[in-house]
């Protein structure tokens, strides 16, 4: 990171009926422990990492788990070990640990560590607290965030899973001076995507900012992280386990899972997937008369400023894609719901969309793609 001097830490609250937790956002969290320490009740914790996360950042959060029983349970890097398999090895480690109500699971990761450690503490003994301590931008700014949890099967990405909300989640933004530069681009994509759903000036901000942001400016990053968590905080206030308005996070999604699975889970990370799904939303958007041209246009310039890829993977098949966006968890009998633009900072949910419209955005992109100007 650059442009580091001193930072306040952001604190947002996010508050479901009485239940109540912080998510802190700054620098030096980690070692911060005088301050997450206080949100464990009991006399055990799990640290749930990965073998990438775990030499990088264990031993900061360790100093902080002096007096506790504790132990750590590492996954291997990848998405392919958010598995049901690797649920029942932390559940193991909780047992050898011999962890009571009122242990503990913290999860020091990205998303694939936080949705399963989180998964894990669901779990055992009927659900215990669990602490997210996200380390990549995506999980900071929606993953560690509004109690998604959960894992993978062969069947589908995230077919098991509970609501499970955290105790509290500990953003330490020191821990992104070592993530990837494609990673890091891939969690500004949520960062936009936030924005253009609900948050017009946000929007604006980010276009103020993309320099600065590209460039991991501390202060900027920081206020970036804490205006996403604010508006994703009052969507799953109004609405936990997603019956309604939560279903706009989702805007891009059905496009970009469709790319994810048409390219094997290896062209794309996932965010990457977003920025391009949520382009296509709009452009489908435009075609059906809900949003214009120049929003599309400010979306995709932006995106295209934070290093993020605008256009579909040559060779990418439309009705492949078609099909394969036939089968997201969204849809109801038999017929596509999209999450669809209505102009920067509004989305809609749109029941029944229009195959035919959806096809030849598909086609039109694909076409683009293939030859571009
Ligand atoms: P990830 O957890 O795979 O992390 C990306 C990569 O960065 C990994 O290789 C990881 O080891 C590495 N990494 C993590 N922190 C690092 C650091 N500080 N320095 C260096 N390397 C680091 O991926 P992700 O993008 O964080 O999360 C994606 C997952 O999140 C997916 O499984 C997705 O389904 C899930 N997700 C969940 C929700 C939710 O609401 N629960 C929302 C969005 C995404
Ligand atoms: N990532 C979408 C949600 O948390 O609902």
């Amino acid at each position: 990171m650059n442009g580091i001097i001193e930072t306040d830490v952001q604190t947002i609250e996010v508050a479901l009926g009485e239940r109540r937790y912080p998510v802190w956002i700054g620098r030096g969290l980690l070692h911060d422990s005088a301050r997450w320490r206080a949100r464990l009740r009991g006399r055990h914790a799990l640290v749930v990492s990965n073998t990438t996360v775990a030499p990088l950042y264990l031993e900061r959060l360790a100093q902080g788990l002096d007096g506790l029983q504790w132990s750590s349970f590492l996954l291997d890097d990848g998405e392919a070990h958010k598995s049901f398999a690797n649920v029942g090895r932390a559940l193991d480690a909780l047992a050898t640990l011999g962890a009571t109500r009122d242990a503990c699971v913290i999860a020091l990761g990205g998303g694939v560590v936080g949705d399963l450690a989180g998964f894990a503490a669901a779990c055992w003994m009927r659900g215990i607290d669990f602490i997210q301590m996200p380390t990549t931008l995506l999980a900071m700014v929606d993953s560690s965030v509004g109690g998604k949890t959960g894992v993978n099967l062969p069947a589908g990405k995230n077919l098991v899973g509970a609501f499970h909300q955290p105790r509290a989640v500990v953003a330490d933004i020191d821990t992104l001076a070592t993530l990837p530069e494609r990673e890091y681009c891939a969690g500004l994509a949520e960062v936009v995507k936030g924005a253009a759903i609900g948050d017009a000036d946000f929007f604006a901000w980010l276009e103020t900012h993309a320099d600065a942001l590209a460039a991991r400016d501390t202060a900027k990053v920081i206020e970036a992280i804490a205006r996403k968590v604010r508006y994703k905080a009052g969507v799953v206030a109004r609405d936990e386990t997603e019956q309604g308005e939560r279903a706009l996070l989702n805007l891009g999604h059905t496009f970009g899972h469709a790319l994810e699975t048409a390219g094997r889970y290896t062209t794309l990370l996932h965010g990457e997937a977003v920025a391009i799904g949520m382009l296509l939303a709009a452009r489908l958007s435009e075609r059906l008369g809900m949003s214009g041209a120049p929003d599309s246009a400010r979306l995709q310039h932006l995106l295209a400023r934070l290093g993020l890829p605008v256009s579909m993977p040559t060779g990418s098949d439309p009705e492949q894609l078609l099909a394969l966006m036939r089968l997201d968890k969204k849809n109801t009998a038999g017929t596509l719901r999209l999450i669809l633009w209505r102009g920067i900072g509004r989305a809609q949910i749109v029941g029944g969309a229009d195959e035919a419209a959806v096809l030849a955005v598909l086609r039109e992109a694909s076409a683009a793609a293939s030859h571009p100007a």
